[in-house]
């Protein structure tokens, strides 16, 4: 079992990210240390097929902990992640009467998480919750570091909080029964993290990608453990080092720098009404046309840029994306939330391992549509 400490140094507050195989049985009894002053309720919030697979586990070890368990199952699927799940979320919580010092859990992936996090922050002003990520990419990324949202019909996440859990519970053990597509979703973002901000934590990934996870044995799930500890290390030291995401920092250590890959990725998911792709493959669509962009304006070599379309390519196989309307896609990215002051902030690369805050007026109409082009390409023969 592995421990990661997220320190919030300006909230003087720390939480702890528990990871391993089999680490489920230990729910409770974390929630015990963690959720102090014990509270004596506690609402499970997940979705049918996760609850399926691992909510008697979840529940047996709160009861066995002596809390009063309450589960409420929301829809499967991105379009749940919404102001209407999120009413009803609330509306059950004070239907059972949860109270100030009882706390929530969530048991999911990032869909969950983001919407359970955004409950637990809005309910009464706020109660404590824990993160049980079940999929790669909320295990490596969505649970740790505060950020909850709903997405709205103007755009993703642009409705949220940040309301950081009291712990975060990772058995690696549930990543065998996530769909293959799931997985690569994952890698996508483990890829990120490293191209955007550790060269050494790139080439780990990298490595464990060659291993082709298809899919995860309980062997390899404990061998996984190392290496999202490293991912979820490196995404703590992050956040401890810029939790909001402050809108004046354009450094190369400041939490934007997360955001690579976002800004076409979050087009082209709009683009195709969510439908067509897994938030984690629209980043790794993203990440590919940002490096094109990097390559063009001379920021990064054309041998980094193959490293990092190889990266991505081994991270799975992606949907193809044919007919998609160019105008539309540009027009999204336009309008992107990551702009500030009027202007679109892309997070480019200067070589893997190092991020490059770039003003949005220094990528002409041409390099941007001809990279959007490469990019998108990179991954049509995967
Ligand atoms: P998801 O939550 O939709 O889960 C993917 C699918 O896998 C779902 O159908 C789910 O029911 C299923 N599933 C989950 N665990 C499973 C398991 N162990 N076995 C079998 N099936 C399982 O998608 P996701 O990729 O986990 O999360 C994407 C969301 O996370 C997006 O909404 C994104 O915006 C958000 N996100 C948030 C942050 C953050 O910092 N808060 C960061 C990255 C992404
Ligand atoms: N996933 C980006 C962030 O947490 O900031």
């Amino acid at each position: 079992m592995q421990r990661v400490t997220v320190r919030l140094p300006q909230r003087q507050q720390q939480y702890d990210v528990i990871i391993g195989a089999g680490t489920l049985v230990g729910l409770g009894k974390l929630a015990r240390r963690t959720l102090e002053p014990s509270p004596r309720r506690i609402v499970v919030i997940s979705n049918r097929k996760v609850f399926g697979l691992y909510g008697e586990k979840a529940c047996e070890s709160l009861h066995a902990a002596g809390f009063t368990v309450s589960k409420w199952m929301m829809g499967d699927g991105e379009r749940f992640k919404s102001l209407a799940t999120l009413e009803q979320a609330l509306a059950f919580l004070s239907r059972v009467n949860l109270e100030r010092s009882d706390a929530v859990v969530a048991l999911g992936g990032g869909v969950v998480g983001d919407l359970t996090g955004f409950a637990a922050a809005s309910y009464l002003r706020g109660i404590k919750f824990i993160q049980v990520p079940t999929t790669l990419l909320a295990q490596i990324d969505a649970s740790v570091g505060g950020k909850t949202a709903v997405n709205t019909a103007t755009g993703k996440n642009l409705m949220g909080a940040f309301h950081h859990p009291r712990a975060v519970l990772i058995d690696t053990g549930t990543l065998q029964t996530l769909p293959a597509r799931e997985l690569t979703a994952g890698w996508c973002e483990c890829i990120k993290h490293g191209a955007a901000g550790s060269r050494s934590l790139f080439d780990k990934t990298f490595r464990s990608l060659r291993e082709n996870y298809g899919s995860v044995s309980t062997e390899r799930a404990r061998r996984l453990a190392a290496l999202i500890a490293a991912h979820v290390a490196f995404k703590a030291s992050i956040v401890a080092g810029d939790e909001r995401e402050e809108v004046s920092r354009t450094d190369a250590s400041s939490r934007r720098i997360l955001n690579l890959g976002h800004t076409v990725g979050h087009a082209l998911e709009a683009a195709t009404g969510y439908r067509r792709l897994l938030h984690g493959e629209a980043v790794g669509y993203g990440m590919l046309v940002a490096g094109e962009i990097s390559a063009r304006l001379g920021l990064l070599d054309a041998s980094e840029l193959e490293l990092l379309r190889e990266a991505v390519r081994r991270c799975g196989r992606f949907p193809p994306l044919r007919n998609l309307n160019e105008r539309d896609v540009l027009r999204r990215i336009a309008h992107d939330k990551k702009a500030s002051g009027g202007h679109l902030k892309w997070v480019l690369l200067e070589s893997i391992g190092r991020a490059r805050i770039v003003d949005g007026r220094e990528i002409g109409p041409t390099v941007l549509r001809a990279s959007l082009r490469t990019g998108l390409d990179g991954l049509s023969e995967n």
